[in-house]
C-alpha cells in the first residue's frame, strides 16, 4: 500500500475555492468564468465535483484561457464500489483536462465504507489509485453519522497508508464530527481542510434566518453573534477566517462566492498573516462546538446538516 504524506498548506493554498456557485445555472457563463479566471490568476484553489452542474467544464475553459497552468483540484469521488470511484476519478481528471487529480475527496458509503474501516479491497482499489499516479493526495470526508468508521480506521491504522487529511464542514458554527473523532484527529495532529468557511452566508442572513439556513444555524448564529464584536474582528469575514485557519490541524478552508472582489477579499486575508481569535473567544466557539455535536449532530440524519 501506499503511504499517506500529510497535507500541508502549501498543497492547497490556505483559501480554496468551492464551485457551488461556478456551476450554478443561475449565473451567466461568463461572470462564472471571469471568477473562475481570477482564482487561476491568484492561485486559488477549486473545490468541485463533477455534480456541481458545469463547473468542470468552466474551471477547464479558464485555465486553458488564462494560460496560468493546471488548476490545482480537490474532486469529490465515491461513493458505493471500487469501480465507481475510480470511474469517477477519470471522469474528473478528463472534465477537468488534467493529467491527474492533486487531491480526491473519498465520500464512501456501503461496502466502500466497510472497506475502509476494515482495511478491505476498496481501499486497494484507492491505493492503486495514487501508485498509478492518478491521485496524488486523499482527503476522507467525514460527517458526525460517519465518524465512527474514521474513528476505527483511525485506530486501527489503515488511515495512515491512505488517508493524507480529513475534510468536513468546520467553521464558527459547525464542526461535523463527532467529538472523539475530533479528539483523535487532535491527539494524530492530522491534517484537516474545513469546508463552508462562512457557514454559508453573512451573519446577518444567518441570524435572520433568511437565504434558508436551517433552523439549528439559525440558533448557532444568534449565539455566536456577540462574540464577532468581542473579537475585535471587523465583520463575519474576518472572523470566519482567522477561526478557520487558526484552528489546530487545519491546513485550508473552502468556501464559495459568485463575486469576484469577494474572491479577492478571501484570497487577500487568508495569504496574509492571520492572527488568531483572542483566546477566549476562541475557547468559547470550541466549548460551544463539542456541546453542538453531543447535543445536536450526534443525533442529525444524514445529509440533514
Ligand atoms: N459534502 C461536500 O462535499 C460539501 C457540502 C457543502 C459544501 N461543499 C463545498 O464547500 C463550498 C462552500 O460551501 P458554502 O457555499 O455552503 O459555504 P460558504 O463559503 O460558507 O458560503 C457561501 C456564501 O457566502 C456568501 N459570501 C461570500 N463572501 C461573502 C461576503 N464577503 N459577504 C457576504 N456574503 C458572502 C456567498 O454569496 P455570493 O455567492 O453572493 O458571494 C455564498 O452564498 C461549496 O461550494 C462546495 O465546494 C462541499
Amino acid at each position: 500500500m501506499s503511504v499517506a504524506r500529510g497535507i500541508t498548506r502549501e498543497d492547497l493554498g490556505a483559501f480554496v475555492l468551492g464551485t457551488t456557485r461556478l456551476g450554478d445555472p443561475a449565473l451567466d457563463r461568463a461572470s462564472r468564468m471571469a471568477l473562475a479566471m481570477e482564482a487561476q490568476r491568484l492561485g486559488v484553489g477549486f473545490h468541485t465535483s463533477h455534480r456541481y452542474g458545469d463547473a468542470c467544464d468552466v474551471i477547464r475553459e479558464a485555465a486553458s484561457l488564462s494560460r496560468t497552468g493546471p488548476p490545482r483540484c480537490i474532486a469529490k469521488v465515491g461513493w458505493n464500489e471500487a469501480d465507481e470511484l475510480v470511474g469517477q476519478v477519470e471522469d474528473h481528471i478528463r472534465l477537468l483536462g488534467l493529467q491527474r487529480l492533486a487531491v480526491v475527496q473519498l465520500c464512501l458509503d456501503g461496502g466502500l465504507a466497510k472497506d475502509y474501516a476494515s482495511g478491505g479491497e476498496g481501499c486497494e482499489a484507492v491505493a492503486r489509485l495514487r501508485t498509478e499516479g492518478r491521485v496524488e493526495r486523499c482527503l476522507l470526508q467525514v460527517f458526525p453519522w460517519s465518524s465512527g468508521i474514521a474513528l476505527e480506521a483511525l485506530q486501527r491504522g489503515h488511515a495512515s497508508e491512505l488517508v493524507d487529511g480529513y475534510i468536513f464542514y468546520f467553521n464558527p458554527l459547525q464542526r461535523c464530527v463527532s467529538n472523539a473523532l475530533w479528539e483523535a484527529l487532535q491527539e494524530a495532529g492530522a491534517a484537516i481542510v474545513g469546508m463552508r468557511t462562512l457557514a454559508g452566508g453573512d451573519i446577518e442572513t444567518l441570524t435572520h434566518g433568511a437565504g434558508g439556513a436551517s433552523e439549528y444555524l439559525v440558533e448557532r448564529a444568534r449565539a455566536v453573534e456577540p462574540w464577532i464584536a468581542a473579537s475585535g474582528a471587523r465583520d463575519w469575514i474576518e472572523f470566519s477566517l482567522r477561526f478557520a485557519l487558526t484552528a489546530p490541524g487545519v491546513v485550508a478552508t473552502v468556501g464559495a462566492t459568485g463575486r469576484v472582489e469577494r474572491l479577492e477579499r478571501l484570497s487577500r486575508e487568508s495569504r496574509t498573516a492571520i492572527e488568531p481569535l483572542p483566546r477566549e473567544v476562541a475557547e468559547n466557539l470550541f466549548a460551544l462546538q463539542r456541546e453542538w455535536a453531543d447535543d445536536h449532530d450526534a443525533h442529525a440524519l444524514p445529509g440533514s446538516l
